[in-house]
């Protein structure tokens, strides 16, 4: 496994064979069995694999959040090692973002609700790195996970507009067996208050079995009720899957899209429900 922090030597790595495709997992670190299970599917798809660790400062519009964020840095080389990927890369800010491109294209609104109305400049910032990341690496293949589904529709949008040789892969959340999405934020949970935030999964579930014979508004607001009863919710919200409209037509596929607050820990989750 090869690691490398600077262009020269990214560039130096990167000269594979022209016949092998490249997939890319991109972290900000603090692996977990999350991040591991999308590293599997590309070393399943691709020839060689890329994973970068750079915890981005332009997609915080909170500095405490960015401040805290969990760096656990030996660890996460050492589980990649052991995963044996070709090429890991951690980038300085001055240097990658000295390649940025600046790049313009129509979001469909995709940006303005759920996170991106509660984080403002959050996929700003998340496309600004990945659209260097992409220039850079040039993979046929990205991973992303299911749990950050809004993230995946926006990127996916970055791949057709300006990468249309990378192919945007969704993989599915990974859970604790209580059913709490894996996530770096989980480390700054005690053990009792990862086992309340497992009932973020269970309210998910609630709508997802009330939710052909429920009004849409009431079943948005008995599930932010459930979430109060133990967490400071920012949204509950159920969303078309591909457009994210709120104007729902039961027919179409649909997801419940959540943020809360456990004790000033954010999480977010997600759950198709038709
Ligand atoms: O999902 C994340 O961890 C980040 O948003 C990403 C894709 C690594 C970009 O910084």
């Amino acid at each position: 496994m090869q690691v490398v922090n600077n262009l020269q030597d990214l560039n130096k790595a990167l000269h594979v064979e022209t016949n092998k495709s490249i997939g890319f997992v991109p972290t900000m670190g603090d692996l977990h069995d999350g991040h591991l299970s999308l590293v599997q599917r590309s070393k399943e798809k691709s020839d060689f694999t890329v994973v970068s660790i750079f915890i981005n400062p332009t997609q915080f519009d909170n500095p405490n959040d960015f401040s805290n964020y969990p760096v656990n840095l030996e660890y996460d080389l050492s589980v990649l090692k052991k995963y044996n990927i070709d090429l890991v890369f951690i980038p300085k800010f001055k240097e990658l973002f000295q390649q940025e491109n600046k790049v313009n294209f129509p979001l469909n609104g995709l940006d303005q609700v759920l996170e991106g109305r509660h984080r403002k400049g959050h996929f700003n910032g998340v496309l600004r790195v990945l659209n260097i990341f992409f220039k850079l690496i040039k993979p046929q293949y990205a991973f992303f996970g299911e749990k950050d589904y809004q993230q995946f529709l926006i990127v996916n949008l970055l791949a057709k507009n300006q990468f249309k040789n990378i192919e945007i892969i969704l993989c599915p959340t990974r859970r604790l067996q209580t059913g709490l999405a894996m996530s770096s934020r989980n480390s700054r949970l005690s053990p009792d208050q990862q086992k309340i935030a497992s009932k973020i999964y269970e309210t998910l579930n609630f709508c997802k079995m009330n939710f052909s014979f429920s009004k849409i508004k009431e079943l948005e607001s008995v599930c932010l009720e459930k979430l109060k009863d133990f967490s400071d919710p920012e949204y509950f919200e159920i969303r078309n899957s591909i457009n994210l409209s709120n104007k729902i037509n039961k027919e179409d596929k649909c997801r419940a899209f959540v943020a809360t607050k456990l004790s000033n820990v954010r999480l977010i989750d997600n759950l198709a429900i038709n």
